[in-house]
């Protein structure tokens, strides 16, 4: 299985505590488990800025960083072992676990952070944390403090400030290492055969929840934990539904189905959509709509290099798609005012991409300074404009209502301009139709 390397999450304390101001400490906690129904619970997820410092998978944890610390800079808090709870929910780390496996310098019971962690604060000018994300650490942390504060006629001193730890720790992980790419090469590779699977398996009659099924069946396989978020099977006019997902509606002969699906990496997500016809064959109108969202992610990628700024791929897909629906008939006017109106908004109503990393809707400003965020080396980000043609527009001829397209990619910026990861499922017509044909000689 690719992952990320020990070294990398002690490469990545190392940069986050270098950053810090001196005389600081760092705590965040792990994701809290989340009940699903009475005593079923979720799929644990780790949280992601937890992840990225630590890679410890459990929950009920407690990183602790505190720079130049004698006794070790990195303090893990987790579960004890227990083998009554471990024969029912599987092997916990331990404190020796976290020193061994994880790379902590210490490493304490859960259980004995009210009385520890008030001493590993005290003394430090400022804490770091993710404020305001998770209210009922934040209240812990003003219990830690006020143990603290009650002891100032002992001479404790409390910290006199709070920060936020995003601005370090987002910014660290909008630059993706090599390691990060290549595991997010690898949650590509299996997304893109799982686009392709559902490709084949596609027929009349089946439901969106079969197509969803073959996508599963490669994600799993393919070792991901689970999809990197709700996988999107929307058919017909569904497909004109942005967040669509009760994926349970039966694929109709003639119209088009619209996936949007990725799985999860070792905590990274990939972001894919494909759009194709259930038949296997594109109509003269879903056709036009398709080529010209896929002109429009053309000319995106064109605007991604480094020293490129963030908007140019978003308006490089206006551009296009908004020219093309004057030519297609479906707006009237003059391109550039329509672009200033935002008129072509009835059809695209959404921005061209979002960045991608552990989160799917990842961490990183997109401006800075006011002014859009110009693209570096290593920044990972998805290209997705779309057209959607509500089955209720009037204004339209009706052979074009109900069409939804979105085209989704992921790319990573490199020096001479970016890396599609996610090149591996057919995109071309002329391909879509090659790939469902050949599936339907080799069925029967
Ligand atoms: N799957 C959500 C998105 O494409 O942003
Ligand atoms: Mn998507
Ligand atoms: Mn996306």
């Amino acid at each position: 299985m690719i992952h990320i390397p020990k070294a990398e999450y002690s490469r990545r304390r190392k940069a986050l505590m270098a950053q810090m101001e001196p005389n600081s400490i760092a705590i965040l906690p792990a994701a809290a488990v989340a009940i699903r129904n009475r005593d079923v619970e979720h799929v644990y997820r780790q949280d992601s800025d937890f992840q990225y410092l630590s890679g410890f998978p459990e929950p009920q944890a407690v990183i602790v960083l505190i720079p130049g610390r004698e006794h070790g800079e990195y303090v893990l808090f987790c579960r004890e072992r227990n083998p009554e709870r471990e024969l029912w929910d599987g092997l916990r780390a331990g404190q020796e676990g976290a020193i061994r496996d994880y790379g902590a310098d210490d490493a304490f019971p859960i259980t004995d952070i009210d009385d520890i962690l008030p001493g590993l604060i005290e003394g430090r000018d400022r804490v770091y944390s993710a404020m305001g994300s998770n209210p009922e650490f934040d209240r812990h942390l003003m219990e830690w403090i006020n143990v603290i504060r009650s002891k100032a006629h002992l001479g404790a001193q409390p910290p006199n400030e709070f920060v936020a730890l995003d601005h370090l720790l987002h910014d660290m992980r909008l630059y993706k290492s090599a390691a990060e790419v290549k595991v997010m090469r690898e949650a590509a590779r299996i997304s893109a055969q799982a686009h392709i699977r559902a490709m084949q398996a596609s027929r009349p009659g089946l439901h969106e929840f079969s197509l969803e099924a073959e996508l599963d069946y490669e994600f799993r396989k393919g070792g991901a934990k689970m999809p990197a978020y709700g996988s999107i099977v929307a058919a017909g006019r569904n497909s004109c539904i942005l967040h669509y997902q009760q994926n349970d509606a039966v694929l109709k002969d003639g119209d088009l189905v619209l996936i949007d699906a990725g799985c999860e990496i070792d905590c990274y997500a990939s972001d894919i959509t494909r759009t194709w016809p259930v038949n296997g064959r594109f109509s003269p109108e879903q056709k036009a709509i398709y080529e010209l969202v896929l002109a429009s992610q053309e000319a995106a990628f064109a605007q991604i290099a480094p020293n490129k700024h963030w908007n140019q791929a978003h308006e490089a897909t206006v551009q296009v798609i908004t020219a093309g629906l004057v030519r297609l008939g479906l707006l009237e006017g003059d391109v550039d005012q329509l672009i200033a109106s935002e008129a072509y908004k009835t059809f695209y109503m959404h921005r061209a991409g979002h960045w991608l990393g552990m989160d799917v809707h990842d961490v990183g400003e997109y401006r800075v300074g006011g002014e859009w965020r110009v693209l570096e080396v290593g920044m990972a980000l998805t290209v997705e404009p779309g057209i959607y043609i509500s089955p209720d527009n009037q204004q339209v001829a009706k052979k074009w209502r109900g069409i939804g397209v979105r085209i989704e990619d992921d790319v990573v910026v490199t020096k001479q301009g970016c890396e599609i990861l996610t090149g591996g499922v057919p995109k071309s017509v002329a391909e879509i139709e090659a790939l469902m044909a050949a599936a339907r000689v080799q069925a029967s």
